[in-house]
C-alpha cells in the first residue's frame, strides 16, 4: 500500500509549531510495511487542502491519503469541510467508529469532525492532530481501512471470508 500524509496546522505553516503528527504517522505506517510516498504541510486553508487531497487522489500513485488537524470546532478548522469537497463517496462508519473508540481515552473525542471516503481510487480519511490522537484514531479502524483499499480498487472477493478472519473489535 502507498499512502501521502497532509498535515495541517496554521501554527506549522507560520513555523511555530514543529510537525510530529506527520512523522509519527509515517513511522506507525511503515512499521505495517506501507509506503508513505508524499508527505506536506498547509495552513487551515480549505482551497489549499482540498487541491491536494484531489491532486494526489487524481495524479499520484497512492492508495490511502491522512490528513492530521483540522478536525475541530475552533474557527479556523476546515480540514472535514475541505474534504467532504473533493469527496465522490463518504464512508460515514469511518469517522463513527474512530470517534467511539476515542471516546473511551478523551471526553474530547466527540470533538472530532473527522471525515472519510473515496476519491477515485483512493480512501481519504482526516485523523486529529495531535500524535496521540491521530495514531489512536487510525489504529481504531486500521483493520478496516485496509480492506476498504481493496475494495476500492476492485477487489471481488467474498467480503463475508475477510470478515470471518478478522477478530471482532467487540471482543
Ligand atoms: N482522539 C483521541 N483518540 N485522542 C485525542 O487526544 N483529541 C480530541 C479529538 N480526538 C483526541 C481525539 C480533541 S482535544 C479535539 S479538539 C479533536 O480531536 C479535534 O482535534 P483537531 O482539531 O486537532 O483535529
Amino acid at each position: 500500500m502507498k499512502a501521502a500524509i497532509l498535515t495541517v496546522s496554521d501554527k506549522g505553516d507560520r513555523g511555530e509549531r514543529e510537525d510530529r503528527s506527520g512523522p509519527a504517522l509515517a513511522s506507525w505506517l511503515a512499521e505495517r510495511q506501507v509506503e508513505v510516498v508524499f508527505t506536506r504541510l498547509l495552513a487551515d486553508e480549505a482551497g489549499a487542502i482540498s487541491a491536494q487531497l484531489a491532486g494526489w487522489a487524481d495524479h499520484a500513485d497512492c492508495d490511502l491519503i491522512l490528513t492530521t488537524g483540522g478536525t475541530g470546532v475552533s474557527p479556523r478548522d476546515v480540514t472535514p469541510e475541505a474534504t467532504r469537497d473533493v469527496l465522490e463517496r463518504e464512508i460515514p462508519g469511518i469517522g463513527e467508529a474512530m470517534r467511539a473508540s476515542s471516546l473511551a481515552k478523551t471526553p474530547f473525542a466527540i470533538l472530532s469532525r473527522a471525515v472519510a471516503g473515496v476519491r477515485g481510487q483512493t480512501l481519504i480519511v482526516n485523523l486529529p492532530g495531535s500524535p496521540a490522537g491521530a495514531i489512536e484514531n487510525l489504529a481504531a479502524v486500521w483493520t478496516a481501512v485496509k480492506h476498504a483499499v481493496s475494495k476500492i480498487q476492485g477487489d471481488t472477493s467474498d467480503c463475508a471470508r475477510a470478515a470471518a478472519s478478522e477478530p471482532s473489535t467487540r471482543a
